[in-house]
């Protein structure tokens, strides 16, 4: 068997302070979401990182799911920030892998809000965030990556016109251990940042090429189409609508366009 992606990341090593201090890899697991979970439960410090080559129960925003087949990249990262920094770890991860995709592929990704990486209008990667709270006090937050890296959109009828995958885009076969590397790198620096008083959100909203569109955003069973104005400091969309009102609209159950069944979220 060839050795792992994550055997292969450390083999040039991980120039980290915080994140990948200690790294479990999976050949197939349920959600790396729920392995980063009952990990943090068990007490190990922040920065733990659990990587998989695949997932039979992973899922998106929305509760939707996320289709995991090999060759492409699965990972969630445990964070113990303090509550004010936790609404920045989804833009950090954001910045992380866009900045990650533009050296290690080549290619030049925009975010669409809350936090999709597009390449060229399709979807490339995903990012979830998750947290357990204790009154004010956040007991842990994971943060879950998926990169469609080598998937073949076309053969998933549910993804085929609105993903795609960095090979597909690249023509080239990309090195999913040093995508993985970097990403990690990148996060670390900008929670380091976070540390220091510095937020992603700048950078995040460079990225983001929601703003000035005209968006349908559908949230608690209700619609609302608008422009798209801007970005607050925690990452909230401030929508105005067509009525004329200025809505701040958060990430966690909000889509930017009208439910239609429910597709797999790579899409
Ligand atoms: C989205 O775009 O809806 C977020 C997708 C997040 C998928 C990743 S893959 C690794 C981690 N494990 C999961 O079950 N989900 C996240």
């Amino acid at each position: 068997m060839p050795p792992s992606i994550v055997a292969q990341m450390l083999r040039t090593g991980l120039y980290t302070a915080v994140i990948g201090r200690q790294v479990r890899f999976y050949q197939s697991t349920g959600s790396t979401m729920d392995d980063a979970a009952e990990w943090a439960r068990a007490g190990i410090e922040e920065g733990a990182v659990v990587v998989a080559e695949t997932q039979t129960a992973s899922r998106g925003r929305l509760g939707r799911r996320w289709i995991s087949d090999e060759g492409n990249l699965y990972f969630s990262v445990l964070f113990r920030p303090e509550p004010e920094a936790l609404p920045l770890l989804s833009p950090l991860a954001g910045v992380a892998v866009v900045r990650s995709i533009r050296q290690v592929a080549g290619l030049y990704p925009s975010i669409k809000w809350p936090n999709d990486v597009m390449i060229d209008g399709r979807k490339v990667a995903g990012i979830l965030a998750e947290s357990a709270l204790s009154g004010p006090q956040v007991q842990h937050a994971i943060v879950g990556i998926g990169v469609n890296v080598a998937l073949d959109v076309s053969s998933d009828p549910e993804i085929a016109a609105t993903a795609t995958s960095l090979n597909h885009a690249a023509k080239a076969d990309i090195d999913r251990a040093e995508l993985l590397r970097r990403i990690l790198q990148h996060m670390d620096a900008l929670y380091l940042d976070i540390r220091r008083g510095r937020s992603p959100i700048p950078e995040w909203r460079r990225w983001l090429d929601t703003l000035g569109q005209r968006v349908t955003v559908t949230h608690h069973g209700s619609s609302d189409t608008g422009l798209a104005e801007d970005i607050d400091d925690h990452g909230n969309l401030l929508l105005r609508t067509d009525a004329g009102e200025l809505l701040t609209l958060t990430a966690g159950d909000i889509t930017l366009r009208a439910a239609q069944g429910a597709p797999a979220a790579n899409a």
